[in-house]
């Protein structure tokens, strides 16, 4: 893949007709190594936010062989990685992913939350004496872009019911939940912990390990969400203070986290109507969040002279196919001199952009660059670059 020293000198050279992915895997590896350094326990990469070759190498190079995957085909994929360690944590999987994780690829660790499950990952696997089996508890989301707490989880009565159901058919008993992607606060995964105590206390089982998830958050504004040391404490102090076996084990899923600053969106604008841009990704592709979500990821004009973020004005985005509900209301804050023809950097798009993105009207075949320069805003560098330098 060619190299370059910035979104700005790629533009120079190449000025791409498709939009293009800027890849900064000195941006995941850093990312990684500060959550191997600084999280009391295992980390796994969830998978499921970028699979890209490049970023995985990059996640892999700062020491990372725990891989949470969520389907058959990210467990294929993610098995050709030497010495994974594989953990199939969606909690409802078919009977061929659970045969051929556990028989196939050697997966022992499952999350599940209903009985149902448990039955299903039970006959499937011959009822195997060896399964690392977690519990996924329904845990409130607090301060969080992407709440994740009505589709899987399960609380009180039947949670119990499950734990004490589950202790009885594993070999180790694991509980765990995921406060919701882009958790900005530490307050949620205090709330997690309390529940996950009350749910050990009811059931009187013995718990082996605990699976704190993802939700850690990345950097997209001016805004900071807490530091992630924050997290780290939060999460420290609540382990510790479980009623658990003593030598339980703690993981964390860290997906957005790890890989957020590791990719920038270049794309062209192809018309200018007012403080509305046309430009060539959107929706359909990898700016999903962006049109669904309502999500703001900053953006700077590629090869401009420098303005300062407060002399610029809010735009809004359409992507490129001709679909309506293709468009981004942002604002997005860009000099007043936009035009048909130049280029924007849309930053830290490295979670779940790349993964999303579909081929709709024929769109969704990126381009591909390395990139040497840091992130618009990092939760890991020691000076946190500005926005406002490259515009
Ligand atoms: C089970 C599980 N683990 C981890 C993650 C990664 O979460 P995040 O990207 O918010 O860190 C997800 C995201 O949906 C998930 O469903």
């Amino acid at each position: 893949m060619e190299r370059f020293a910035d979104a700005r000198s790629f533009i120079e050279a190449m000025r791409p007709e498709r939009a293009v992915f800027g890849l900064r895997p000195h941006a995941s590896g850093r990312a990684a190594k500060w959550f191997l350094d600084n999280f009391p326990g295992e980390v796994a990469y969830a998978y499921k936010a970028n699979s890209s070759v490049f970023l995985v190498g990059s996640l892999y190079g700062a020491g990372i062989r725990n891989f949470d995957v969520a389907s058959l085909p990210e467990l294929e994929d993610a098995a050709t990685i030497p010495k994974a360690q594989l953990h199939f944590m969606h909690p409802v999987k078919s009977r061929m992913a659970i045969r051929r994780a556990y028989h196939e690829f050697g997966v022992k660790c499952f999350a599940l939350d209903s009985e149902a499950e448990l039955e299903k990952i039970l006959e499937e696997t011959e009822q195997a004496k060896d399964l690392q089996l977690y519990v996924r508890l329904t845990v409130p989301s607090k301060d969080s872009g992407l709440p994740l707490e009505h589709k899987f989880g399960i609380a009180d009565e039947a949670a119990k019911n499950l734990l004490i159901k589950t202790r009885q058919s594993c070999d180790e008993l694991g509980i765990a939940f995921h406060v919701g992607s882009q958790t900005t606060t530490t307050d949620s995964f205090q709330l997690a912990f309390d529940m996950v105590r009350k749910s050990i206390v009811e059931a009187g089982v013995v718990v082996d390990a605990i699976d704190c998830g993802g939700g850690f958050p990345a950097r997209y504004s001016e805004e900071q969400p807490a530091a992630l040391g924050e997290f780290m404490s939060v999460i420290e102090e609540c382990f510790e203070s479980l009623p658990i076996s003593h030598d339980a084990h703690l993981i964390c899923e860290p997906g957005r986290a790890l890989v957020a600053e590791a990719e920038s969106l270049i794309v062209r604008v192809d018309h200018r109507r007012g403080n509305e841009l046309f430009i060539t990704d959107g929706g359909y592709g990898a700016l999903f969040d962006a049109a669904h979500l309502d999500f703001v990821f900053p953006v700077r004009l590629v090869g401009q002279e420098k303005v300062p973020l407060n002399r610029c004005k809010p735009f809004q985005f359409w992507g490129p196919t001709c679909d309506s509900v293709d468009y981004m209301k942002g604002p997005f804050y860009l000099p007043d001199s936009v035009h048909e023809g130049d280029y924007i950097e849309i930053g830290n798009m490295g979670a779940y952009g790349r993964a999303i993105a579909g081929n709709f009207n024929g769109y969704g075949n990126f381009g591909e660059v390395i990139l040497d320069d840091e992130p618009m805003y990092s939760m890991f560098a020691d000076e946190p670059s500005s926005l406002a330098q490259d515009v």
